[in-house]
């Protein structure tokens, strides 16, 4: 459904009144625009807080691509900056008032106590203004879990907060600010998430922080087709968010299975015909769906690569009113399917090494929703599964969760216009997301160098307001 109001701002008079009214006047988002894209580029400035341990990696990254790189310099808080290698040339902040930056890239895992905190400031506070239209900020530090002391958790700890605002005050040039907590030695398994947090890919990604952990390996893939050679399995997939994962996946070089229940066939037939995938005809719910699904799987391709648990459903209605089987629908669909098929295909031996599973989860599953306590329960769940079973995957499998905000499909469009325009306005970005939105996140999970990236519930919400 098309969004009025975001095509009217952006008309001279339409930003002008809504500049006046004091109204949102979100600004389009930049999205992947051809696969080749450079990850990044314009004026990049990176800078680390003493002690620094991602900062090498981070020059490393940034030197590889397209960006013009600069390293922060003339504060005593910040010269491990040096350690970014020597592509960047150093600028001395205090003097600093040229061009705009398309990102703002800090390493913050050296931070040991509150008043290290005085780095972010030294950084981000000459430049913050020069930020560009669409920009990233993004902030690597540790992940507060594994620190030892509590002064160094809390000064940890404190970069959410200060993320989450950056988002806050930056989301009205279509900018994003998210957070790395990057486990002790994980250096190694940075790039695939700092490459996707730079890109256009994150678009409507904003306010996140990521757990990486350790994994046994990052192999260097074509950043061009990273998934090539990998079976991919979408749920979901004949419409809105599970089309958008199953084309997105087949662009990165996957071969797809599309799924979806038998009167949705033909549209199915023509999202999977396009990409030449296969389509398979299955109602996730049915007792026999997880011994079709991986007889299928293993009939075509003796096994498969990448879970993506999309199909969903609401029944809504509040708890007073809701009938016995919307209960019961709701919980199956977006909820037991996932874990019977997921034991199924893993009894089976049929998930391969370096396997990938995502459940869909859902703001609702995070904040609750008026009249949605069966939708809510489910996506809830989907994140106790989720962390529950990142625990014990094994094989370098990972699973991860994505919780979509407002996103624009038929099911956002059969809201009620009061929710759907509270919907789209309620996040630093002042608008709804696209279904590729989520289905670029998903394709980060999926890439074999984010194997460190495990049991996240990564929101693609632009910063909703609603919800943690
Ligand atoms: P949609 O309603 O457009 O598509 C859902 C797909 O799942 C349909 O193709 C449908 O036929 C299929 N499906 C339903 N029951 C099935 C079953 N028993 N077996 C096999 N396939 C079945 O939904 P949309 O908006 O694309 O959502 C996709 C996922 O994202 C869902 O899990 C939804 O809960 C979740 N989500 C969507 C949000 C949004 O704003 N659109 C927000 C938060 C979460």
């Amino acid at each position: 459904m098309s969004d009025i109001y975001f095509k009217l701002v952006n008309t001279p008079f339409g930003k002008t009144a809504a500049q006046s009214l004091g109204l949102p006047a979100p600004v389009p988002l930049k999205r992947l625009r051809r696969a080749d894209q450079p990850f990044t580029e314009g004026n990049v400035l990176v800078g680390a807080g003493n002690g620094g341990k991602a900062i090498t990696t981070i020059g490393s990254v940034l030197s590889a691509s397209a960006a013009t790189l600069y390293r922060a310099s003339g504060k005593a808080t910040l010269e491990d900056s040096s350690k970014a290698g020597d592509k960047a040339q150093a600028l001395d902040l205090a003097s600093y008032t040229k061009a705009e930056f398309s990102a703002l890239v800090f390493d913050a895992t050296g931070l040991k106590d509150p008043e290290d905190l005085r780095a972010l400031y030294d950084f981000f506070h000459p430049v913050i203004k020069k930020l560009g239209m669409n920009a990233r900020v993004l902030i690597v530090g540790k992940d507060p879990a594994t620190c030892r002391k509590a002064s160094q958790a809390a000064a940890q700890q404190a970069l959410e907060g200060f993320i989450r605002s950056v988002g806050k005050e930056t989301g009205k040039k279509g900018a994003t600010a998210n957070l790395l907590w990057m486990a002790p030695n994980a250096e190694k398994q940075l790039e695939s998430s700092l490459r996707f947090f730079l890109s256009a890919r994150s678009a409507y990604v904003s306010g996140q922080a990521v757990r990486i952990g350790k994994a046994a390996d990052a192999p260097t893939v074509n950043p061009v087709a990273p998934l090539t050679g990998k079976v991919a399995l979408v749920t979901g997939a004949s419409r809105g968010i599970g089309a958008s994962i199953a084309q997105t996946l087949a662009r990165d070089g996957a071969t797809v299975i599309g799924l979806d229940i038998e009167p949705a066939m033909d549209e199915l037939e023509k999202v999977i015909h396009a990409i030449n995938g296969k389509a398979l005809s299955c109602d996730i719910t049915a007792k026999e769906a997880p011994a079709k699904i991986a007889d299928f799987v293993e009939q075509h391709f003796g096994g498969v690569d990448l879970l993506i648990h999309n199909a969903g459903i609401t029944r809504d209605k509040t708890l007073g009113n809701m009938p016995e089987h919307f209960w019961d629908m709701t919980i199956a669909v977006n909820l037991s399917a996932e874990e019977h098929i997921n034991d199924e295909l893993m009894a089976r031996e049929l998930l391969r090494k370096g396997g990938r599973i995502v459940c869909i989860s859902s703001i609702s599953g995070i904040a609750g929703n008026f009249g949605q306590t069966n939708y809510s329960a489910a996506k809830s769940g989907v994140i106790g599964y989720v962390e529950a079973m990142a625990r014990q995957v094994r094989n370098g499998i990972t699973i991860n969760a994505v919780a979509p905000g407002f996103i624009e499909t038929r099911m956002t469009a059969a809201m009620p216009i009061t929710l759907r325009e509270a919907g789209r306005r309620m996040n630093s970005l002042s608008q709804g997301g696209q279904p590729v939105d989520v289905a670029e996140t998903i394709a980060w999970f999926c890439n074999p160098a984010s194997g460190g990236v495990n049991g996240n519930v990564v929101r693609v919400c632009g910063q909703s307001l609603i919800g943690k």
